[in-house]
Formats: C-alpha cells, sequence, structure tokens
C-alpha cells in the first residue's frame, strides 16, 4: 500500500493507474477508522480496481468554535487498519499541501446547504464541498463511496458532480452501527462512557418514528413532537435539529411518507466536560 503525502505525487499515482486502464473508487475520511469508514472502502473495491483513501482533517470545514482541536487522530492506528483492506493507496496530505498560500476559491452548493445541518453549521458544506472537488480532482477517481450516515454531505455530493459535470459515479452506503444501535462515528471517542444512554436516544428514536408511522401517525408536527421529548427524556442531551425531510430536496414535509427521512443532530455530554454532537438519520417508511 502506498502513502501518498502531496498532491502532485498523488495525481502522479492516479495517472499511472490510468495508463494500466486500472479504474479507481475513492474513499473521502477525515480518518480515525471505524467500521464504518472500513466497510466503505470494502464496498469501494468491490466498484473498481484499485481503492484510494483520503485522510485529511479538512479544517475549512469546522466552524471557529467547533471541535477541531478535539477531533479524534491517529495516524499509526489508522495506517494499520487499512493494511488489512483492499486498500492500495492512503492520500494524507497536510493543510498546507491543500490549501498552499493564496487559496480563495470556493465551491458552494445552494439550497441544500441551507437545510439541517447548513442551520447551525454555516460554513461546513462549503468547506465539504471545496475538499471533495479538490480531491476529485487530485485522485480523478471513476467512483467515490460515500456513506449514508452524512446523509445531507451524499445529497449535496450528488448535487455538486451533476451541476459541475464532474465525471465521477457517486455511490452512497448504508450507515454501519454498533450492537446497541449507535451510528459508528470518529466523535464517539469522545462519548463519555457512562453517558451512552444520551447518545442512543438518537437510534431509539429513529426506531419510535418507524413504530409510530406503523401505526399510522403520519403528522409531522405530532411526531417532531413526540420525539423531541423522547430524545429529551434522556439526561445530558441537547438538540440540534428533529426534522422530517424529503430525501431529495431536505425540505421538511407535513406529512411522513415513503420518501421522508428522520434526519437528527443532537449534542449529548462527553469526555472532560466537552459537548458531542452526533447525528443519525433513516426512511420512516419501507421504500
Ligand atoms: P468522515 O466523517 O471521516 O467520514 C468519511 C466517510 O465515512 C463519509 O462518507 C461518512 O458518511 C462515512 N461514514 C462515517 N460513519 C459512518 C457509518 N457509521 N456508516 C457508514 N458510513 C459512515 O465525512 C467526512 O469524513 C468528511 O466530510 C469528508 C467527506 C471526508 C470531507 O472532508
Amino acid at each position: 500500500m502506498d502513502i501518498l503525502r502531496s498532491p502532485e505525487e498523488m495525481q502522479a499515482w492516479s495517472r499511472a493507474r490510468t495508463r494500466e486502464n486500472k479504474t479507481i473508487a475513492l474513499v473521502p475520511t477525515m480518518g480515525f477508522f471505524h467500521e464504518g469508514h472500513l466497510s466503505l472502502m470494502r464496498r469501494a473495491a468491490e466498484l473498481a480496481d484499485t481503492v484510494v483513501v483520503s485522510l485529511f482533517v479538512n479544517p475549512t470545514q469546522f466552524g471557529p468554535n467547533e471541535d477541531l482541536d478535539r477531533y479524534p487522530r491517529d495516524f499509526e492506528r489508522d495506517m494499520a487498519l487499512v493494511r488489512q483492506e483492499p486498500v492500495s493507496a492512503v492520500f494524507a496530505p497536510t493543510p498546507e499541501q491543500m490549501y498552499g498560500q493564496g487559496f480563495q476559491t470556493e465551491v458552494r452548493v445552494l439550497q441544500l446547504a441551507t437545510h439541517l445541518c447548513g442551520r447551525s453549521r454555516p460554513v461546513h458544506f462549503a468547506g465539504v464541498a471545496t475538499v471533495v472537488t479538490k480531491l476529485f480532482n487530485i485522485v480523478r477517481p471513476d467512483t467515490a463511496v460515500f456513506g449514508e450516515k452524512d446523509f445531507q454531505q451524499l445529497a449535496l455530493i450528488r448535487r455538486l458532480v451533476a451541476d459541475l459535470n464532474i465525471p465521477v459515479r457517486i455511490v452512497g452506503h448504508p450507515i454501519v452501527r454498533e450492537a446497541d444501535g449507535l451510528a459508528m462515528s470518529s466523535r464517539n471517542a469522545n462519548l463519555n462512557p457512562a453517558n451512552r444512554a444520551a447518545a442512543l436516544s438518537l437510534s431509539s428514536a429513529l426506531r419510535l418514528a418507524r413504530a409510530e408511522a406503523a401505526r399510522d401517525v403520519r403528522d409531522a408536527a405530532e411526531l417532531t413532537r413526540t420525539l423531541t421529548s423522547h430524545i429529551l427524556s434522556h439526561a445530558g442531551t441537547a438538540i440540534d435539529y428533529v426534522s422530517l425531510v424529503d430525501c431529495d430536496s431536505l425540505e421538511a414535509v407535513a406529512a411522513v411518507d415513503e420518501r421522508t427521512v428522520l434526519a437528527l443532530a443532537v449534542h449529548v455530554d462527553g469526555k472532560a466536560g466537552n459537548r458531542v454532537r452526533l447525528i443519525d438519520n433513516g426512511f420512516i417508511l419501507p421504500r
């Protein structure tokens, strides 16, 4: 497995694969791998001849008061994990290599970035869209795999490649969960184990929403009230949003149907008095 540090090295590596007629699938990540990331890598290996994983904690997608400094990092641990997967190369640049002196370009997806996480994280999606565009230009993949865990991110990237005619096939991969239902996330490393119940309120809210919808509660306002009080009944939770949205437009719906996704963002108490922002989502009715 090759570890490539600079965009130029990565581009040269990618050109060499293209000359060998090998297709490339890219899995963009910010590292601190868990089973969710690893399953994306395995999926990527089914979709192309070679897999490239990018590992870059992208500073521009974090707001000024967010957890960039606390974002978990362990390069050696990540390399040990990725070496056991069908991955040909890891692209791990520094922020200076990605955003050199004079950098001043931004890619923004307009409406899709205004909903859900975009409300409380106003700079986040411009940072994501810009870095993913850069990664596509550096790695030149045929396919890129993203997790449905970040449902809004996936919707936005599908829009981005369509709007800018970027020749990359985008593949979404289902959410990978812990045995108790918690969606895997690098940020789970910052959770307070004594307060696991608070973190589990997101996945149990999804189950509750499905049960309510199955017994014909379809009114979004009523469901939102039920889910909000369910989450707040767990000590150490604070809600960012509980939203029932259309799966394509991400706009709020009045009544739940097969296209409706429940999207959740909740702050829970974490280690050392810090709060950890968790997200989760899922369709409410069978599709
Ligand atoms: P990161 O949070 O490291 O996630 C990398 C990829 O793993 C994303 O596509 C994410 O949706 C997916 N993922 C995370 N947890 C998952 C889970 N439990 N099940 C399935 N997939 C999961 O998302 C980012 O990094 C960044 O925003 C990035 C796209 C790399 C741009 O900086």
